[in-house]
């Protein structure tokens, strides 16, 4: 017999308790942060899906993989261990680890990129846009028109333009010293890319001699995606799927406190081994020697088995199908989400839920504040407060306004979805007295981190009718 329920594949051997707050002490709790759920202190948050980054749970296996590390400075057991498992998945040469994922962008740009280069992506996460343009080249995100239509069904609504990626090519092609695809498509609503968009991005960039890199925080999520959704790769296994993905590119930027189920960790790897050097200098000053990389040898153990354990099929289809089921309820509830669901978190559509609420006033960071406010949630608003800011200071409106459920990796069961699905529904329903909010203070940069908001109309919630 075949049952139906996918349950979670793991049994639960260390708990955390998780505090119950009331609404007063959460509204005291958001007026101290500044408006800003990044502030929160995270002790006053019930269900905390700020990010699926680094707050996963790690298993037994890396536990024990953990008491293996081994802390000798130079060509430590564990590196060999983190090195094997790297080239088993990506096939790449070259294995730089990073201390997460941000480090691996920042020394590859510092080798590569130069003032007004242009880096092609489908969409770059935030940090990856900053670090392109902390070089003085621009970040160009060309993602599928289908990539921006939220309500829009696309299997892979993670692909790269491939029509604008070879003009591009054709035209500016000095001005390009790589191109990324991130998978799966975080910023895009965490969409796959298709195994056939990444070898045809492949092909074209090779045919300008353009090298192509993916950012694979994700590689096995779009994996699985593939496996379910693309034709010939039902049979595949994920493994077989990632390697054949990794087998189109140069060279990865990897934050292993996504898909290496760490909770903290990152590498570089490439084929080129000229430019693997540059990076390796600039690594010895500002990381650490290239077999630690800024990591202790227990970081590379837990995820040298956080590679191979999260390739497990029962592993992904239970972590696939939870993010769905909660996208089909809200789906059936008339909450616009991002469709269909992505790999590791749901993203509202705050554009049209909210839609008396100008983008000037940040509809999707509003939304997040009263999910937090209400139900004790924390989510990201990946929305105006986030992109709004140009880097000439002028401020415009970001192509979509999401709220991101960003789930950890086996940490929370089916009664906490089911919670959050109640919370969610609560929220549809009051949805009309939702107010937006103004910036009061931001940095330059990054301001979403550190900004300080206030409600722009007196309150979050104006009073029941
Ligand atoms: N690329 C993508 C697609 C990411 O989602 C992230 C991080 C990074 C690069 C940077 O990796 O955090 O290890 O330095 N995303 C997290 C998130 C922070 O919440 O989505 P990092």
């Amino acid at each position: 017999m075949n049952f139906k329920t996918i349950i979670e594949p793991f049994r639960i051997k260390t708990v955390e308790p998780i505090r119950m707050t009331t609404r007063e002490q959460r509204q005291v709790a958001l007026e101290k942060a500044g408006y800003n759920l990044f502030a929160l202190p995270a002790k006053d948050v019930l269900i905390d899906l700020l990010t699926d980054s680094g707050t996963g749970a790690m298993s037994s296996g890396q536990w024990a993989g953990m008491m293996r590390g081994d802390e000798s400075y130079a060509g430590a057991r564990s590196f060999y261990a983190f090195e094997d498992a790297v080239r088993l998945i990506t096939g790449l040469k070259v294995v730089i680890p990073t201390h997460q994922g941000r480090a691996a962008e920042r020394i590859l740009f510092g080798a590569m990129l130069g003032k007004d280069d242009i880096v092609p992506n489908n969409t770059h996460f935030d940090t990856t846009r900053a670090n392109v343009e902390y070089r003085g080249a621009t970040a160009l995100d060309i993602p599928i028109v289908e990539g921006r239509q939220p309500a829009l069904f696309h299997p892979f609504k993670g692909n790269i333009d491939l029509q604008t990626l070879e003009r591009l090519l054709e035209e500016k092609q000095e001005q390009i010293p790589l191109v990324m695809i991130t998978v799966t498509n975080n910023s895009g609503g965490g969409q796959p890319v298709s195994m056939a968009n990444i070898r045809a991005a492949s092909e074209l960039c090779h045919r300008f001699d353009v090298p192509l890199f993916l950012d694979a925080c994700r590689f096995a999520e779009n994996a699985w995606f593939i496996k379910i959704r693309e034709e010939g790769y039902a049979h595949k296994t994920p493994l077989q799927i990632a390697q054949e993905m990794f087998s189109f590119v140069d060279g990865c930027t990897m934050s292993a406190k996504k898909d290496g189920l760490a909770n903290i960790g990152g590498f570089l790897a490439l084929n080129d081994e000229a430019l693997a050097q540059r990076c390796k200098t600039n690594l010895i000053l500002t990381e650490g020697f290239p077999t630690y990389g800024g990591l202790a040898g227990y970081d590379l153990e837990a995820i040298a088995v956080g590679l191979m354990e999260v390739v497990e099929e029962d592993y992904l289809r239970y972590r696939i199908r939870s993010v769905a089921y909660l996208g089909e309820r809200l789906t059936a509830a008339g909450i616009p989400i991002v469709q269909p669901p992505g790999g590791h978190a749901i993203y509202i559509d705050a554009l049209s839920m909210l839609r008396h609420i100008p983008q000037s006033e940040y509809p999707a960071w509003a939304l997040s504040l009263a999910l937090y406010l209400e139900g004790g949630v924390r989510s990201v608003e990946i929305g105006s407060v986030m992109f709004g800011l140009q880097p000439d200071g002028s401020e415009k409106p970001a192509a979509m306004e999401l709220v991101r459920l960003a789930f950890p990796r086996r940490v929370y069961t089916q009664s906490h979805v089911d919670y959050l699905l109640e919370v969610l529904l609560y929220i549809n329903e009051i949805k009309d007295r939702i107010r937006g909010l103004c910036i009061v203070e931001a940095p330059p940069i990054l301001r979403h981190f550190s900004a300080r908001l206030e409600p722009a109309h007196g309150r979050l919630l104006s009073e029941e009718e």
